[in-house]
């Protein structure tokens, strides 16, 4: 199939246009690179040596987007591009809604016209809000703590609209837990704009010695050993996990957890970096971070029935990978300057 990858630059489209040009498809990507660089896509070909047709656009630009649909024949979408740091949406609430929702219905509307009947929308965990673990599809969603969770709560709501009234249409919207790790060829992977505030690429960059240790927050949540408990995912399995779900497209918007139903605490996530990687990462425990839940992690077993798909990478592939890509980009970062 041909398909078209939104914000296909940033860093779980990338992995997911591997898996996709892996799978036998073509791939056009449409990014506007705010939050990603163009060489990405020249990685992606040198991995899978396959070409990518690239669109340097923005998806809240109709004209823009049409084009595309224009001058290509698009069989599904994978909408990925939108603004994702949930600080800067308090801070910035307007561009989270203009960017998010717009590029939403700019796509829907695109699809409507030029005959597009497959979606996959990229969700988030933290539509569920404070619910009891494990999350479950079927749950009642929990209002959210700020605008990009509420961005992806009503985009999930527009999707759900529309193929109400249009019954070709086809949606999975895929909730995503907490994707980690890195390509395995180290030549992809998570950059954050500035001071990570992910606990994974926050503990790379301590174990780089760029930042002198992790903080904790909180050990005083009602957890194992107290500190907050997480489903984290490796980005090739969630990457993977589009391409079944694209497979599996049905008419009406159908929703699936995408994590490995696992918990795993920040402290058991600082040993298994340490192990798997033989560095030592210095952390101390400090107060919790606001609007912080103690537990999430998903139920998995409608992902497994249904799309037919696992997660196949465990922790020690996560942290090694991630730990991987550290080294090597920031080694091609200092090449490039010199
Ligand atoms: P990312 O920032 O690395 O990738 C998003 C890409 O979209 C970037 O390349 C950016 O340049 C592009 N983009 C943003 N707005 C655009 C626009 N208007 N037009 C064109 N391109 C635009 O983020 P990511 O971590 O890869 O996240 C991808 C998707 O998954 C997002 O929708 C995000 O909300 C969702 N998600 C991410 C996580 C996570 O922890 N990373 C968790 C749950 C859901
Ligand atoms: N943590 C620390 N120190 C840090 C960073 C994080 O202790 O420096 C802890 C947090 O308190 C939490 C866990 O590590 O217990 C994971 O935190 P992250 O910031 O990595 O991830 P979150 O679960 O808070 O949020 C992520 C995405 C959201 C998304 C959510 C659910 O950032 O966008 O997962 O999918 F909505």
């Amino acid at each position: 199939m041909m398909i078209l990858v939104t914000g296909g630059a940033g860093y779980i489209g990338s992995h997911t246009c591997i898996a996709l040009l892996e799978a036998g498809h073509t791939v056009i990507v449409a990014d506007n690179l705010c939050n990603s660089k163009v060489e990405t896509i020249d990685k992606i070909k040198q991995i899978t040596n396959r070409e990518i047709i690239f669109y340097h656009i923005d998806v809240t630009d109709q004209t823009a987007v049409d084009t595309i649909f224009l001058n290509h024949s698009i069989d599904g979408i994978i909408h990925f591009a939108a603004l994702k740091a949930v600080g800067e949406s308090v801070e910035e609430p307007l561009n989270y809604y203009c960017n998010n929702i717009v590029g939403t219905l700019i796509l829907a509307k695109a699809c409507e016209k030029f005959g597009v009947k497959r979606f996959v929308f990229s969700s988030s965990a933290t539509v569920y809000g404070e619910n009891e673990v494990p999350f479950v599809e079927t749950m009642k969603l929990q209002p959210t703590t700020n605008p990009y969770g509420e961005t992806k709560a009503m985009s999930e709501r527009i999707l759900t609209d529309i193929a109400k009234v249009n019954q070709e249409f086809s949606v999975s919207i895929l909730r995503y837990f907490n994707p980690v790790g890195a390509h395995e060829s180290g030549l992809i992977g998570e950059v954050p704009n500035g001071i990570p505030s992910n606990l994974m690429p926050y503990v790379t960059q301590v174990a780089k010695g760029k930042i002198k240790h992790l903080r904790v927050f909180g050990d005083d949540y009602s957890t194992l050993d107290g500190t907050g408990i997480r489903d984290y995912i490796h980005v090739m399995d969630l990457a993977e996990g589009h391409v079944a779900a694209l497979n599996k497209l049905k008419a009406g918007v159908h929703v699936y957890n995408l994590g490995t139903g696992e918990g795993t605490s920040v402290l058991e996530l600082i040993k298994a970096f340490e192990k798997a990687n033989g560095v030592e990462i210095p952390f101390e425990i400090v107060d919790r971070r606001q609007g912080d839940i103690a537990e999430c992690y998903a139920d998995v077993s409608k992902a497994k029935q249904e799309l037919n798909w696992t997660v196949k990478r465990g922790l020690v592939e996560m942290c090694r990978d991630a730990w991987r890509f550290e080294k090597n980009y920031r080694a091609s970062d200092m090449l490039i300057k010199h």
